[in-house]
């Protein structure tokens, strides 16, 4: 992981990413307004959740699965959300690069990849990592699985940050992985940092 910091993320940006990218900006610049990033989002229902409790900001919400992203609602989309299908591989490159700065950042149940092999898919495993934490702001990570986050808090450590982790209980569910797991009786955690 260290060395993600000494040498930046070269891999091209797809092109695809780039105009959902420059979308969102032109969106953006329409009215100034404090920024929430929920990565990973899935089908979005955390992103619409955030956006109906912060009506006066954005509430960006990116996934690279278009068929999540794309499934059925009823009724009103709040007017504050955008969704957004992109590879944030590349989204955090570009964000970072045009000096976004969010206020609050979600990263709910992130694939594990839980075997040792796939550290480098883990997100603070990945060569994007300093990239994720130049968004700044307020970060929280969730995951039923511990030690994703362990790996994550002292990722955060190396690079300059603290963060603090604890099992919680939901009183209401923010997306379909967590109700899935809480149903299922597993331990949920939670990560905070302030970047
Ligand atoms: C376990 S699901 C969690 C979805 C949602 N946050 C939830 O809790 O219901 C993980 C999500 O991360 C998305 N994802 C994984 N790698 C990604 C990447 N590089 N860029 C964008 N989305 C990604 C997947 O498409 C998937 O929807």
């Amino acid at each position: 992981m260290r060395k993600h910091f000494a040498h930046p993320f070269k891999r091209p940006i797809a092109d695809h990413t780039r105009a959902a990218f420059e979308a969102v900006e032109t969106h953006l610049r329409k009215h100034k307004r404090p920024l929430i990033f929920d990565s990973c989002c899935g089908v979005g229902d955390s992103s619409r959740l955030l956006a109906v409790e912060y009506p006066d900001h954005w509430v960006v919400g990116v996934d690279k699965s278009e068929h999540r992203l794309a499934k059925e609602r009823a009724g009103k989309e709040p007017e504050n959300l955008i969704l957004v299908r992109a590879d944030l591989n590349d989204f955090y490159r570009l964000a970072a690069a045009a000096s976004w700065h969010v206020v609050r950042h979600y990263i709910l149940y992130p694939n594990p990849w839980p075997k040792a092999v796939h550290l480098g898919r883990r997100w603070h495993g990945s060569p994007v990592f300093p990239d994720m934490l130049r968004l700044g702001g307020r970060l929280e990570l969730r995951s039923n699985w511990k030690l994703y986050l362990e790996e994550f808090q002292i990722a955060l450590g190396v690079a300059g940050h603290t963060g603090t982790l604890a099992a919680f209980k939901p009183k209401a569910y923010l997306t379909p992985f967590e109700r899935k797991y809480a149903e299922s009786g597993q331990p949920l955690w939670r990560l905070v940092a302030q970047l």
